[in-house]
């Protein structure tokens, strides 16, 4: 286990570099055993759950050859599908759940432990487990273990009740090998989605329509290897200006896509905060400027793309912390997503959460104290509410962290800030 301890009160000045998009690589890494032969993919994240996903893919027989810093090739026709994926390969990593999809879509069968939930909700599966028995499969769960196979799979017409990332994709990955055409309506439009969609065209899938709320794929016979670069990571880069406006400071965000950042963007302008787009030689950029501005309070309801991220909803609240006036926000996708809450009131935060929503009265100032990171994002807020607060924070669990953010600690102190990592 380790910790950071962090210094706060310093403004972050300079600019950082945005790496691959984190839920664009995991279901793209997932996707490459649809294909008959080897795939390189580049631009990947340095994070936990890429490693761990590599890790679990060739524990099944892939071969994965790490080409350089964020590029590998993956050969996955060695997988079998019958080595099961079991619950401690996947408990830390909800995202094994795109196993599901793309064994099912190439060898007819997928064996998968039932990946747990964390602390922002439930998760549940149902949408996956209804797209997949529309295609024709036999799913069953028991004991934790979600068995699906089908002789041969038949696209169908699927709608989703809820818009859901998972469940959009995996869908995507089972059908692209289905016989036919499949219809995906109320399908999620996150920018990792047509990320996917476009690495699968890229092998020879055929897919249009990602991006909207309805997905039109072809199913294909074969599909073959092909070379393709992750997006940039929309949370990361909103992270980092959040993170700017926060401590009052201005960083430049480089490799980014400005449409992906609208919403938050949009946020942080209506809260006085100044963000500036611009692009030299074909690579844009974003400069979040929070110098000489008492940020004022804002309300903030999450949805799903193009809306508000709720990946986005923990960092957020830690700024609206010290912002002047009362901030309503609103936690639409998960039933329980409030969890940095207590950690920001030991700082010194006025927050009161009443169901799905919670009311931060902005203060003078937060006070550094040792917080407890409890998921990925919680931590994001953790690490901004101690980058803006005075006096000196520990952030405890920075495993979660560590699942998500590629070398955070050099990445801020390249921007000023006074952060160390401890190992306990
Ligand atoms: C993905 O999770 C992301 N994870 C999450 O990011 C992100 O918060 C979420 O999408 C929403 O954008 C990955 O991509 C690995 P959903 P996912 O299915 O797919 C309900 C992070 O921090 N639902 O879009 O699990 C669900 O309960 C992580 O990077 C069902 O009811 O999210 C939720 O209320 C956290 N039945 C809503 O849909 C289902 O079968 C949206 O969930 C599936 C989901």
């Amino acid at each position: 286990m380790a910790h950071y301890v962090i210094n706060g009160g310093k403004p972050l000045e300079g600019s950082v570099v945005i790496g691959g998009a984190k839920n664009a690589a995991l279901p793209i890494i997932t996707a490459a055993i649809l294909a008959g032969e080897k795939c390189r993919i580049e631009n990947l994240p340095e994070i936990e759950d890429v490693k761990i996903l590599c890790m679990i893919l060739e524990k099944m027989g892939a071969k994965i050859e790490h080409v350089s810093d964020g590029c590998i090739d993956l050969d996955p026709t060695c997988i079998d599908p019958d080595k099961g994926v079991t619950f401690d390969m996947v408990s830390s990593l909800r995202a094994s759940y795109y196993l599901l999809g793309a064994l099912l879509g190439r060898y007819g069968y997928a064996q998968v432990a039932q990946p747990g939930g964390c602390s922002i909700g439930q998760r549940p599966m149902d949408l996956h487990i209804k797209g997949m028995r529309a295609l024709g499969a036999e799913v069953n769960m028991s004991r934790g273990k979600i068995t699906a196979k089908a002789e041969n799979l038949v696209g169908a017409d699927i709608y989703l009740d809820v818009v859901s990332v998972g469940a959009t994709i995996n869908i995507m990955l089972a059908a692209c090998r289905a016989e036919g055409q499949t219809i995906i309506s109320n399908a999620a439009k996150e920018p990792h989605v047509v990320d996917v969609a476009n690495f699968l065209n890229m092998m020879g899938a055929s897919i249009k329509g990602a991006g909207t709320n309805v997905i039109r794929i072809k199913g294909k016979k074969n599909l073959h290897g092909c070379t393709y670069a992750i997006i940039p990571d929309q949370i990361e880069a909103g992270t980092y200006m959040i993170a700017a406006a926060a401590t009052g400071g201005e960083v430049t965000i480089r490799n980014i896509i400005p449409t992906h950042l609208e919403a938050i963007s949009a946020k942080l302008m209506e809260s006085g905060i100044r963000v500036t787009e611009g692009d030299d030689d074909n690579e844009f950029f974003i400069t979040v400027s929070g110098r000489n501005a008492k940020p004022r309070a804002v309300n903030v309801r999450t949805f799903p793309y193009p809306g508000f991220p709720t990946d986005l909803q923990q960092p957020m609240m830690a700024f609206l912390t010290t912002a002047d006036g009362n901030s309503v926000v609103v936690e639409n996708i998960f039933e329980d997503r409030f969890n940095h809450v207590v950690e920001l009131e030991r700082m010194g935060a006025n927050i009161t959460v009443i169901g799905k929503t919670a009311t931060v009265s902005g203060t003078e100032r937060i006070y550094g104290a040792p917080i407890y990171a409890s998921d990925l994002r919680a931590g994001a807020a953790l690490i901004i509410a101690a980058l803006m607060a005075e006096g000196e924070s520990e952030v405890h669990n920075i495993k979660f962290i560590d699942r998500g953010y590629e070398r955070l600690a050099e990445k801020l102190t390249a921007l000023g800030a006074d952060i160390k990592r401890v190992e306990d």
